[in-house]
């Protein structure tokens, strides 16, 4: 049977990689939705359509109105990334007024495996509200893929020392679908 794989991203450049993220997903076995916050899909606004016909799914980035149906079959598994400074906090803080962090916040209410990937600068790594919403998270049994087996900031204006890591990401997504090993 297909799994569901929610995609969500927020406006770090890592975004701009999308496609090819979509098509390793499917290439998995995913059948990915792909959900952005306002301002990603601002940044992506001329593929919106083809990214669309590359998921089979609506592509969505605000929350439908009342009394639409659901866009998107269940979730079997969550990916945000690339995770802003501003989105990862949302998220830890409980702030729902963008549909991605909603639909984050959810995922982890409804125990569905969620891992995410932070994109920033060391500068806005090292406010202190970022390592607070990184224990939250990991708390609340989000999988984090930042530091040394991760994403590793660079100092503002700086290249990241690393390509961002998308095929770990879809790693660690199917090692948490897949559950606990006994
Ligand atoms: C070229 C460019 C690159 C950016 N890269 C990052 C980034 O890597 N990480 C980050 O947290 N914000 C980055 N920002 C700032 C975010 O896009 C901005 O905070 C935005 O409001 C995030 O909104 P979102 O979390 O709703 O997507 C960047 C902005 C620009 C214009």
């Amino acid at each position: 049977m297909t799994r569901t794989l929610y995609l969500l991203c927020s406006a770090a450049p890592p975004v701009f990689d999308v496609a090819h993220v979509i098509e390793d997903a499917q290439s998995r076995g995913w059948n990915v939705c792909l959900g952005l916050t306002p301002t990603a899909a601002h940044w992506v606004s001329a593929s919106l359509d083809g990214l669309a016909a590359l998921t089979g799914n609506a592509v969505l980035w605000q929350y439908p109105l009342p009394g639409e149906p659901d866009a998107w079959p269940p979730a079997d598994a969550v990916l945000f990334a690339p995770a802003t400074f501003n989105s990862l906090n949302a998220w830890a803080l409980g702030l729902t007024d963008r549909f991605v962090a909603g639909v984050a916040a959810e995922a982890i209410g409804r125990g569905t495996p969620t891992v995410a990937v932070p994109s920033l600068n060391a500068a806005l790594a090292a406010h202190p509200r970022f390592e607070l919403s990184l224990t939250v998270l990991r708390g609340a049994g989000v999988g984090l893929l930042y530091g040394e087996n991760g994403y590793a900031p660079a100092a503002p204006g700086e290249a990241a020392p690393a390509p961002f890591p998308w095929t770990p990401a879809l790693d660690a997504v199917h090692r948490a679908a897949a559950g606990p090993t006994p």
